[in-house]
């Protein structure tokens, strides 16, 4: 048997240390190439590693001004004003502090279908003028959803309305106030926009996220599971910290 091939990964002791390893692979990046393109993800994993920019640019003066920031998703409807966006969430957490002017988010006003298509062909157009992604940060989803591409989403998709999965908006509903007041569908980059980027970085942390994450690393690349698109990119790194690694590590042991 052949086992779990595991030179990608990289596990950290813990959260602090996790962010620590992206924040300076990022650093690096935009130190080398000051008008580096980065593709940015949501929710509560990266919240650390914004952290660590942030105090990177207020004590080391790391200069974000020629770097341009593309956003994975937005959920739809929603209004860019309201808390819940992603784009406000970015503000709160990043942008408000550093010095990138040129940074962009999915649009998740209510609009027609067409209109929808037509700025998600505009959203990906806009990364390709910014010369591609150079590095993209993802999370996972409990549903080995990667943006907000939901099982049953293909390799090739690109940036499109979707729906949400069940797992994924009892996820959010604490952060709603209730499942009733999570959106159904978002805006979200595809697998095939994620696979451009030129590198890809995904983490994970917890215990709660280390069977996807062992999944997402041994199964089969199948539409079932989108992450496990990912680990085909030819330069994607999997960072993790001790708990969201131990099914991982005991899999690779095993087979
Ligand atoms: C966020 C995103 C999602 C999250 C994933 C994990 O922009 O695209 O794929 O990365 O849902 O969320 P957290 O980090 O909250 O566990």
């Amino acid at each position: 048997m052949t086992r779990t091939d595991l030179s990608n990964v990289q596990v950290a002791k813990d959260y602090t240390g996790l962010c620590g390893l992206v924040a300076d692979r990022i650093a690096a990046l935009v130190q080398t190439k000051p008008n580096a393109v980065l593709g940015l993800a949501t929710g509560s994993t990266p919240l650390g590693v914004y952290s660590a920019l942030v105090r990177r640019h207020r004590e080391e003066g790391l200069d974000f001004s020629r770097v341009t920031c593309f956003n994975l998703d937005e959920y739809y409807p929603m209004s860019p004003k309201s808390l819940h966006s992603y784009r406000q969430f970015m503000a709160m957490n990043l942008f408000d502090y550093i010095n990138c002017p040129n940074w962009f988010v999915p649009d998740g006003l209510r609009r027609s279908a067409s209109e929808i298509e037509q700025d998600c062909l505009e959203y990906e157009a806009r990364i390709a003028d910014a010369g591609g992604i150079d590095l993209q940060l993802l999370g996972i989803g409990r549903t080995g959803h990667v943006g907000f591409n939901e099982p049953g989403s293909s390799p090739d998709s690109r940036t499109r309305l979707v729906t949400l999965a069940e797992v994924t908006r009892q996820d959010a509903a604490p952060s709603f106030g209730g499942i009733d007041n999570v959106p159904r569908q978002a805006v979200s980059m595809g697998i095939g926009t994620i696979m451009d980027a030129r590198e890809i970085v995904m983490m994970a942390t917890g215990a709660g996220k280390a069977a996807i994450v062992r999944a997402a690393w041994t199964e089969d690349p199948t539409d079932h599971i989108p992450a496990t698109w990912v680990r085909r990119h030819p330069n994607v790194h999997l960072r993790l910290d001790e708990g969201a690694a131990s099914l991982l590590l005991e899999a690779s042991l095993t087979n």
